[in-house]
C-alpha cells in the first residue's frame, strides 16, 4: 500500500487548506513496485500527474478519508509506504455556507489530525513500514525521530528546496534503516529515487 499527495482540510465549501505536494514521489513508487511484480494500492489526494493503469487506486480528499482508507486495507497489505503530505491540522469545525468577509480578521480554529504512520506502527507485526520525512533544518536528526517514535522500519528524508522536496522533478534523499544503516542518494530524478527506495525495502522482504 502506498500513499500519495496532500490531503485538503475544507474551511466552507469553497476553501481549503493543503500543502504543495505534486504527489510524484508516491505515485512513482507505486509504479515501479507494480512493474517489478508487486499488487499495489495507491491511496491518493488531489495530484498532478496521471495515475499509472497498472496500478490500483482510491482517490480521497482529506487526512481523515486518508486515515480510513488506509485503515481498512492494512490487513491485506504487507508493505505500507506513506508518501503523502497528510495535513496535521485540520479546521476544529467545518462551516456549512461560505464564509463572507464581513470582519477586517478571521478567527480559524484548528485542531491535530491523525498520525496514520504512528498509528500503524503501534500495530506493526511484520509489517515492513516506511515513511518519508520532509524537513528544512536537522535532516538526519528529525528523521531518525520519526523512525523512532513511529516504529518504522526505513524512513526517506528529503530537505524542502528548489530541486528537492515539493512538486520538483528531482529529489536528493538520506534513506535511514532501524538497524542504524544510512544512505544517501544525490541528486536524481524521482523515477530513480523511487527505484533505489524499493531495491532497499527488496532487502527486507528476501
Ligand atoms: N504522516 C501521517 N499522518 C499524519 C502526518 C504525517 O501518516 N497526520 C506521515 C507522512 O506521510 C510521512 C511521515 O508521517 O510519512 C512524516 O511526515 P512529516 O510531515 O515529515 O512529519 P510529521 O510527523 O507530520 O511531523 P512534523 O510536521 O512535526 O515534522
Amino acid at each position: 500500500m502506498i500513499t500519495a499527495g496532500p490531503t485538503r482540510e475544507f474551511l466552507d465549501p469553497v476553501r481549503f487548506l493543503s500543502n504543495p505536494s505534486s504527489g510524484k514521489m508516491g505515485i512513482y513508487i507505486a509504479d515501479e513496485a507494480a512493474k517489478m511484480g508487486a499488487d499495489v494500492l495507491l491511496i491518493h489526494g488531489p495530484v498532478d500527474v496521471p495515475i499509472p493503469e497498472r496500478v490500483r487506486k482510491i482517490s480521497i480528499t482529506s487526512a481523515e478519508d486518508m486515515y480510513n482508507a488506509v485503515m481498512k486495507n492494512y490487513n491485506w497489505s504487507d508493505c505500507v509506504i506513506m508518501s503523502s503530505a497528510v495535513a496535521d491540522f485540520t479546521p476544529t469545525e467545518k462551516i456549512e455556507a461560505k464564509i463572507k468577509k464581513n470582519e477586517d480578521e478571521l478567527l480559524v480554529r484548528l485542531k491535530r489530525t491523525k498520525d496514520i504512520l504512528a498509528e500503524l506502527g503501534k500495530n506493526k507485526g511484520k509489517k515492513i513500514l516506511v515513511g518519508f520525512a520532509l524537513e528544512t533544518e536537522n535532516l538526519e536528526e528529525n528523521a531518525r525521530k520519526k523512525l523512532h517514535n513511529k516504529n518504522l522500519d526505513i524512513i526517506v528524508a528529503n530537505l524542502q528546496s528548489d530541486r528537492t522536496g515539493f512538486r520538483s522533478d528531482t529529489n536528493e534523499v538520506l534513506i535511514l534503516h532501524r538497524n542504524g544503516a544510512a544512505k544517501k542518494i544525490p541528486l536524481t530524478s524521482k523515477r530513480k529515487i523511487a527505484r533505489e527506495i524499493l531495491k532497499i525495502i527488496a532487502m527486507e522482504v528476501i
